[in-house]
């Protein structure tokens, strides 16, 4: 460790150090990044190395979130498709567009996430901008929080959460807790733990919430629940940043998957919300999304506003116009918004119909434990239960290629490998 003290001179000893580490002899230069070490490689890109390093003909990945057809293919949407084509007749210039994103797309997509009747929207109490998908929303966001949050500046995570998330909010600046979430026993939703937690949570502290789908575990709560806590959060003063990165995909139905929004904005609460259009239109490598926040007078809106502007124009200046010109289109145009809920079912159904037969060959395979959770998980995440030793074997005997955690991506799922998954399942499981 580098050891400056008060004088601002450092002890001969790290003096050498550092001239150990920062000097090449060969060259006789100083060398400016001797002391920036090798960090881990991320965790699901990894996956996917090994993957294609793989030669078996059999071998089947289901690390990657993102959606793959039945021949285990990316899938570009019919109406993404359409619009393109259709931008690329009207051969727009490449100007830049505004700080806070094209306005078109950021009101249809804030009535897309809060429900086309809502009050706050018309009352002009909200403020979005366009995001660098799910994970911009989430991090101007959090430098939001950190910047003028006036109270607790901890964000209290689900446990186990979206693998980027502690890293998100800690890089911001924020201290991050968890609370329960997950339940390994019934590999279900641990609804009594979480709302001890949030009583036991400080009040005036931010809540993170999977709006749906919740990645990892595809585990959700239930209409019920989501107003038990709302209720509850509410009445602890704790404020809820949701994350809806899956809108539509998870039941295939976009006003169903928001339904935990609705129901807090509905409640009263001012919430943030990051929203991604990755999954619910393909738009993955394109980066769209928005992040709003629902204020409680026209003054704060303003405000707000003008903050968010000044937040990102040091980040990235302005987002990008390509992909949210399609979502704008898509939202914007009714032939072409119903072509799009349509085909998003049939993404969803894709993935239901997988976890059906997931659990159909696992019993065919004479399994005797309990599937149902492949059944009644959500989205495009399985929390399978598997242990870090089976998910090791699916790997070295079975080239299944998965995260350590047990977690699957539905969406690797196909008819043709269905059957070889469930016997390799079964195998490491008996
Ligand atoms: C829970 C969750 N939040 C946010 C994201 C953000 O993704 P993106 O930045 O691609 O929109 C993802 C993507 O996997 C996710 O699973």
């Amino acid at each position: 460790m580098r050891r400056v003290y008060a004088s601002g001179r450092l002890h001969s000893s790290c003096k050498l150090n550092l001239l150990l580490r920062n000097f090449s002899v060969a060259t006789g230069r100083w060398m400016w990044w001797g002391d920036v070490p090798v960090g881990p490689p991320d965790a699901i890109l990894g996956i996917t190395e090994a993957f294609n390093k793989d030669e078996k003909a059999n071998k089947i990945n289901l690390g990657v979130g993102a959606y793959r057809d039945d021949d285990g293919k990316p899938y570009v949407l019919p109406v993404v498709r359409k619009v393109e084509e259709r931008l690329m007749e009207r051969r727009l210039n490449k100007e830049y567009i505004g700080i806070s994103g094209i306005p078109d797309f950021t009101r249809a997509s804030a009535r897309l996430a809060l429900g086309k009747e809502n009050e706050q929207i018309s009352n002009g109490l909200t403020v979005t901008v366009q995001t660098l998908s799910g994970t911009g929303a989430l991090r101007v966001g959090a430098a939001f929080i950190k910047r003028f949050f006036p109270f607790n500046k901890v964000v209290y995570l689900p446990s186990p959460s979206w693998g980027n998330h502690l890293p998100i909010f800690r890089d911001s600046g924020l201290e991050v807790k968890t609370y329960r979430y997950y339940d390994a026993d019934t590999c279900g939703f641990d609804f009594s733990g979480m709302m001890k937690d949030l009583e036991n949570i400080p009040e005036k502290s931010v809540v993170l919430l999977h709006a749906c789908a919740h990645n990892p575990t595809g585990v959700d709560p239930k209409q019920d629940q989501w107003q038990e806590m709302s209720h509850l959060m509410k009445s602890r003063k704790l404020l809820p940043f949701f994350d809806m990165a899956y809108q539509g995909f998870a039941s295939g139905c976009v006003d169903r998957d928001a339904f935990a929004v609705h129901q807090f904005v509905r409640d009263g609460h001012e919430i943030l919300l990051a929203q991604s259009f990755a999954k619910n239109m393909g738009l993955y490598g394109e980066r769209v999304g928005h992040l709003t926040l629902v204020c409680e007078s026209s003054d704060q809106v303003k405000a707000v506003e003008s903050q968010l502007k000044i937040i990102i124009r040091p980040m990235y200046s302005s987002p990008p116009k390509h992909g949210a010109l399609i979502a704008s289109e898509i939202l914007n145009t009714s032939e072409l918004y119903d072509q799009w809920l349509l085909e998003l079912k049939g993404l969803a159904e894709r993935i239901i119909n997988m976890r059906h037969k997931l659990m159909e060959n696992l019993e065919n395979e004479g399994s005797t434990r309990s599937w149902m959770h492949v059944k009644d998980q959500i989205g495009m995440f399985c929390y399978t239960g598997l242990d870090q030793n089976q998910c090791e074997r699916l790997v070295r005997e079975f080239s299944v290629y998965l995260t350590k955690d047990g977690r699957i991506s539905m969406a690797g799922v196909t008819t043709k490998n269905v059957g070889d998954l469930a016997h390799a399942i079964h195998t490491v499981t008996k």
